[in-house]
């Protein structure tokens, strides 16, 4: 398991991190948009709620700045003798703290997440630009992306 830096840490995701930079750490992955901290609150609720399966993780630097994130999220199913499947999503570490193996701690605290749930596979989609960092987390290319946008 790769070690953090000093003064360096991870936990879940708290309602409170929307001041803490979660968002913007997000900007680096893909478009977030404006998002209001109420939005952000109810949807961190929603999450919550029922019956689970959200696993949202920020890994914080020393000033206790959200600098990384990624999410697990548990599907239920019926096939596999209701079997359960992880996603692994929205994978992100801020660029001026790239390259200091915080995605691949990110990955391994996932994937022990999604073992110890009782997944029997964790999947992903990803672009050919990370493949390599995927397989470095020990992933494999497997299938194929289709995606219908509305
Ligand atoms: N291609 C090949 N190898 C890579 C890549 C890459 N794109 N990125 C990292 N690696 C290697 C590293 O060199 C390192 O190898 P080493 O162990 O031999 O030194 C290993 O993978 C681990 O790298 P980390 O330092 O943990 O990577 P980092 O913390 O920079 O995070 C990440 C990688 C998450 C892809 C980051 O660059 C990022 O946030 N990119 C922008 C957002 C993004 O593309 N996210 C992934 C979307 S896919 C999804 O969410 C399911």
């Amino acid at each position: 398991v790769a070690a953090l830096p000093e003064g360096y840490s991870i936990r879940p995701l708290q309602r409170a991190d929307f001041d803490l930079g979660f968002l913007d750490v997000l900007r680096v992955l893909t478009h977030v948009g404006d998002v209001s901290k109420e939005e952000f609150s109810t949807r961190w609720d929603e999450m919550k709620a029922g019956a689970g399966g959200y696993h949202i993780l920020v890994i914080l630097n020393e000033q206790e700045k959200i600098v990384g994130t990624g999410a697990l999220i548990v599907e239920r199913k019926f096939i596999h003798h209701l079997g359960l499947v992880g996603h692994i999503e929205d994978i992100a570490v801020a660029k001026d703290q790239q390259g200091k193996k915080l995605g691949l701690r990110i990955i391994q605290a996932l994937d022990f997440v999604a073992e110890n749930t009782g997944c029997y596979k964790t999947i992903l989609d990803c672009s050919e630009a990370n493949e390599g960092f995927y397989v470095k987390c020990g992933f494999k290319r497997a299938g194929l992306e289709m995606a219908h946008y509305y």
